[in-house]
C-alpha cells in the first residue's frame, strides 16, 4: 500500500487561507456536536472550488452580480481576451438569467479581464481573481490564465439564478502542465459533437489536454485522404457490430478549433505497430502475406501488427502521420506503441524507431504508451504510464530510467486513473482488469510521488483515459467518467499540501448540483457525502 503524507485537512485550509475570515471558521464547528461530515457547516464559495485553488483569502464584502453587470475587456488586451469574455459572458448567461453584455474598456463595475504580463504567482496558465463591491477584476499573464479564472468565477456563484461573489482574493496557477483526459472513440464510435460537450466538461475544471484515440483494431475514425479506405471501410465497425462511423478532415478542424477555443489542445493518437486491425482490413498491401483480414468487432487485444519488414508500412506512417500534423496545431502526437503483443521485440524496437523519426519529421513531439520505454525512446519522446499497483516493479523503474534520460512522463496508473474501471463490482458498464477504482481511490495518490526513482520534476502530468469497449452511450461516458474525472482535475491543478480526501469529498459533493444543472450523469458513489 502507497503511504500518503497528506497534511491535516484544516490546517491546510488554514494554511492556504481558504478559510479567511474567522467567522467562517466558527461556522465550519457548527452547532452539531456529532461531528460527522453531514452534519458539518455549508461550504463557502471559497472553500468548495475545486479544483482548489493554490491560494485563496476571504476579504470584506463583494461584488452583486445583477442586471447591470457588464464583462469588461480592453481594446489594448486583443481579440483574443475578447473572445475569452464572450465565452465567459455565454457561459455565466444560462445560470445567472442575465444579459451580461461584453463592452470595451477596463475601467467602471462588472467583471473585469486584464492582462498584465507581469503578473506575479500565476505562471503561464494562473490568474489572480479580486473581488469588491465595485467589482471582479481577473487578471492574468495569458488569454488561457484569464479562461481559467473565468471557470473560477463561474464555481462562486450560484448554481441558478444572479448572486454575490464573496469578497476577496485568489492567486492560483497548476501543479503540473499536462492535465488531461483521454476518449477511445475507436472502440465505440462517438460524434465530434459529443466529444464537444466533454470539452466543455473538461474546460471547466481547468483540464487542458484532450487525448483522442483515433485507431484500434475496431475502427479507425479519421479520413485520410492518401489512404481513403481507412475510414470509408475500416471506420464501418465497432465493438458489439454496431455500424461505426469515422470524423471527416472538416469536422476534426472543427472540433480542434473548439477546444483551441477553450484552451484544450488535442492529442491525435494512432497506436501503432499494434492495434491496427481496420488498417489492415481496410489495405491488404500493409500486411505481411497480402491479405486482409475481416473487420474486428470483439474486445481482444495483441493480435494484429503492422508489417515491421515492409517498406509500404513506412510510406503509410509517413502520409499518415503528416496529415495528422497537418491537422494539429498542438505539440504533440501520439503513435500507441502498447500491447504489440504479435510483433517481436527486435521488430518493435525498429519500428519504433522509425515512427518517432516520421512524428519528429513533420514537427511534431512524440508520445507514447510506456512500452516504449523498453525499446529506444527519442530525446524528449513523452511515455505515457498506464501500469498500476501490480506492474512489475522493472517496468516501473524502466519508466524511470527513461525519465532521468529526459523522457517526461504523464501518469495515467490504471487503478487509479482508468476511467472505465468499475467503481465497484456492481457497476454495469466498465471493466475490472485493473481492479474496481471506487473514487476514493482515484482521488488518493499522490502524481509527484507515486512511481519509486521518478521525481515530480520529470512528470509532466496526469492523464485520465475512458476506453469504450463497454461504454457505447453518452449516459454511460458521462457516469464513468463523472466524478473521477475531478480527482484528476484536482491531482493536475492543485498544490501537493492541499490533497485530502476528507475535504475533497465535500467539495466534490459541493459540485453535484452544477453536474446535475449541466445535465451530466454522474455516479453517486456512496464514498462521496452527496447533498
Ligand atoms: C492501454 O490501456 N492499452 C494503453
Amino acid at each position: 500500500m502507497r503511504v500518503l503524507r497528506l497534511r491535516r485537512a484544516l490546517g491546510t485550509l488554514l494554511a492556504l487561507g481558504v478559510l479567511g475570515a474567522s467567522a467562517s471558521c466558527t461556522a465550519a464547528r457548527g452547532d452539531d456536536a456529532r461531528g460527522g461530515g453531514e452534519h458539518r457547516a455549508a461550504l463557502t464559495p471559497f472553500e468548495r472550488l475545486l479544483p482548489a485553488p493554490a491560494s485563496a483569502r476571504a476579504a470584506g464584502p463583494g461584488y452583486a452580480v445583477g442586471p447591470g453587470t457588464v464583462i469588461r475587456t480592453s481594446r489594448g488586451s486583443g481579440e483574443e481576451v475578447r473572445r475569452v469574455g464572450e465565452l465567459l459572458a455565454e457561459q455565466l448567461r444560462r445560470p445567472t438569467g442575465l444579459p451580461l453584455p461584453v463592452v470595451d474598456g477596463a475601467l467602471g463595475d462588472g467583471i473585469r479581464l486584464r492582462i498584465d504580463e507581469d503578473a506575479q504567482g500565476v505562471g503561464e496558465e494562473g490568474y489572480r481573481l479580486e473581488s469588491r463591491p465595485d467589482g471582479v477584476t481577473l487578471t492574468a499573464r495569458t488569454p488561457a490564465g484569464l479562461f481559467h479564472a473565468g471557470q473560477t468565477l463561474r464555481q462562486l456563484l450560484p448554481v441558478a439564478g444572479p448572486g454575490t461573489v464573496p469578497g476577496g482574493e485568489i492567486t492560483d496557477a497548476p501543479r503540473f502542465a499536462y492535465r488531461g483526459a483521454m476518449v477511445d472513440v475507436a472502440r465505440h464510435f462517438f460524434t465530434v459533437e459529443q466529444v464537444k460537450r466533454y470539452v466543455d466538461q473538461l474546460a471547466q475544471y481547468k483540464v487542458n489536454t484532450l487525448h483522442v484515440h483515433l485507431t484500434d483494431d475496431q475502427g479507425w475514425r479519421l479520413a485520410i485522404d492518401s489512404w481513403p479506405r481507412l475510414a470509408e471501410y475500416g471506420g464501418g465497425s465497432e465493438v458489439g457490430g454496431g455500424p461505426g462511423g469515422h470524423w471527416t478532415k472538416a469536422e476534426y478542424r472543427d472540433l480542434v478549433a473548439y477546444a483551441g477555443e477553450r484552451y484544450v489542445e488535442l492529442v491525435p493518437e494512432i497506436d501503432m505497430p499494434g492495434h491496427v486491425n481496420a488498417a489492415l482490413a481496410s489495405y491488404a498491401e500493409l500486411t505481411c502475406d497480402g491479405k486482409a483480414p475481416a473487420r474486428y468487432t470483439g474486445v481482444k487485444v495483441g493480435f494484429s501488427s503492422l508489417c515491421v519488414g515492409k517498406e509500404r508500412t513506412y510510406e503509410f506512417i509517413d502520409q499518415v502521420l503528416g496529415e495528422l500534423a497537418e491537422l494539429t496545431p498542438g505539440r504533440y502526437i501520439h503513435i500507441g506503441g502498447d500491447e504489440a503483443h504479435s510483433t517481436p521485440a527486435a521488430d518493435y524496437a525498429s519500428f519504433m524507431d522509425r515512427a518517432q523519426e516520421v512524428v519528429a519529421r513533420h514537427g511534431k513531439t512524440v508520445v507514447a504508451w510506456h512500452q516504449l520505454s523498453a525499446a529506444r525512446p527519442a530525446p524528449g519522446a513523452v511515455l505515457q504510464y498506464w501500469g498500476h499497483d501490480r506492474t512489475p516493479a522493472a517496468e516501473k523503474t524502466r519508466v524511470a530510467t527513461a525519465a532521468g534520460a529526459g523522457n517526461p512522463v504523464i501518469l495515467s496508473p490504471a487503478d487509479r486513473l482508468y476511467l472505465d474501471m468499475k467503481y465497484d463490482q456492481a457497476t454495469k458498464p466498465g471493466l475490472a482488469w485493473a481492479g474496481v477504482v471506487p473514487v476514493k481511490r482515484s482521488y488518493s495518490w499522490d502524481p509527484g510521488a507515486y512511481l519509486p526513482g521518478l521525481p515530480e520534476s520529470a512528470v509532466l502530468g496526469v492523464e485520465a483515459p475512458l476506453w469504450t469497449e463497454t461504454i457505447a452511450t453518452r449516459a454511460d461516458w458521462e457516469f464513468m467518467a463523472f466524478p473521477r474525472l475531478l480527482s484528476l482535475a484536482e491531482l493536475g491543478w492543485s498544490p501537493a499540501g492541499s490533497l485530502d480526501w476528507d475535504t475533497y469529498s465535500r467539495r466534490l459533493a459541493a459540485q453535484g448540483p452544477f453536474l446535475d444543472a449541466q445535465d451530466i450523469t454522474f455516479h453517486r458513489a456512496p464514498d462521496v457525502p452527496w447533498q
